[in-house]
């Protein structure tokens, strides 16, 4: 790492206008004023040993097919095992472009042509859209919103898979709702898989981004057990180190003969992982940590502010994320008379509608922006709705 990146203040407060970038988050709305807290990327400048890493390749600008090193792998591997206990072998390790597409091989891989695979909405919107895809039968089971908690639904998912449903695309953390699962959820959800023969897909593209103290991500391959061949991993930098626009996840697969399947499914159809998001990840893994460590904290306050400020607010309401930096506001289909996201829109700010995630009585927010920024995003909305009460 060069001198000057060393020196570097980490700060989240700056406010960077993405527009000139292209960014999808930033260039979604007409009107240049509407504060875009809809996509879930951050509106930080990624650590400092990334752009190092970076900058050194670009200067040395030979950018030929490149293999993942194992030095890269090896950080993987080591940051795996720090934050959350997984020891994972270097041969399981592979890359993607995109998680999506995960979701997709592993609907190829695990079920059959026309067979059933669950998800659990509200979820991230292409659980939902990519099995039909991959053409099979995605089947949605709703979590149950249980007091303040959201819970799998055991009973539904056994009917399910009793019906022959042969794979799980499991989110933890879930996005959009933040929820961290606990080791008697996981063990309940692998004892049925077992029972039935069946295989997880697991997103953990969330994992490094638990906010609550009193939470421990719980990797699905640990829960499993000695069922844990069963299980597919995806884990990656996009999320956690700001770095989803250099198209870089992280497969994990631990059953040889499965590796095989999806390399000879994804070969020449999935594109090779470009040279510099493999610098990325690596230098994100193996030496972003300090930066990594104040964005805990930055988002953690943001949260509390989110929480706080809704909590204030008429006609909407929220519970507090345990994990990502998404926050679940519950709005009801309207507010007078007017879907929830253009109401705020016309008041200058920019929030995801929970219809793709599959319910309609929600928003979601991302609270990963300087917090001047969120603050005023707030304000508008309080104002918003103060106007129409
Ligand atoms: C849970 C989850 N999975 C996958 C993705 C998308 O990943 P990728 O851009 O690698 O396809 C996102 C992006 O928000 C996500 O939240």
């Amino acid at each position: 790492m060069s001198d000057d990146l060393l020196r570097e203040d980490i700060s989240f407060d700056e406010i960077i206008d993405r527009r000139s970038q292209s960014s999808l988050k930033w260039t979604k709305y007409k009107d240049p004023d509407v504060i875009p807290l809809w996509l879930a990327d951050m509106d930080f400048r990624v650590a400092a040993p990334i752009r190092d890493a970076v900058r050194r390749d670009t200067d040395f600008a030979v950018w030929g097919y490149t293999l993942p090193s194992i030095e890269l792998k090896e950080a993987i591997a080591a940051w795996l095992f720090r934050e959350h206990g997984w020891k994972v072998e270097l041969d399981w390790i592979d890359f993607i472009p995109s998680a999506v597409s995960a979701l997709y091989l592993a609907s190829r891989i695990c079920a059959e042509p026309g067979g059933r695979v669950i998800c659990a909405p509200p979820i991230y919107p292409p659980f939902r859209t990519i099995t039909a895809k991959a053409e099979r039968v995605g089947v949605e089971i709703p979590l149950l919103r249980v007091g303040d908690e959201w819970l799998l639904d055991f009973e539904k998912i056994e009917a399910e898979l009793k019906l022959g449903a042969k794979l799980f695309l499991f989110c933890s953390p879930h996005n959009p709702v933040g929820k961290v699962y606990s080791r008697e959820e996981l063990d309940t959800l692998f004892s049925l898989l077992r029972r039935y023969d069946a295989w997880l897909c697991s997103d953990e593209l969330h994992s490094s981004l638990v906010l609550s103290k009193d939470k421990q991500h719980i990797p699905s391959a640990i829960a499993a057990g000695d069922y844990f061949e069963r299980t597919i991993t995806i884990v990656g930098p996009g999320k956690t180190f700001n770095i989803s626009g250099l198209g870089v996840s992280v497969l994990i697969i631990p059953d040889a003969s499965l590796r095989h399947r999806w390399f000879t499914v994804s070969d020449g159809v999935i594109p090779h992982v470009d040279r510099l998001a493999y610098l990325a990840t690596h230098a994100a893994y193996a030496e972003g940590r300090e930066w990594y460590l104040k964005l805990i904290d930055y988002l953690r306050e943001n949260r509390e502010i989110v929480a706080r400020r809704v909590a204030e607010m008429p006609h909407i309401s929220m519970h507090l994320p345990d994990a990502t930096y998404l926050a679940w506001i519950h709005t009801g289909e309207t507010i007078a008379g007017i879907k929830p996201a253009p109401f705020f829109e016309k008041y200058g700010v920019g929030l995801a509608p929970g219809l793709a995630f599959g319910d309609d009585n929600y928003l979601r927010l991302n609270f990963a922006c300087p917090r001047s920024l969120l603050i005023q995003a707030l304000d508008r909305m309080e104002e918003a709705l103060a106007r129409m009460s």
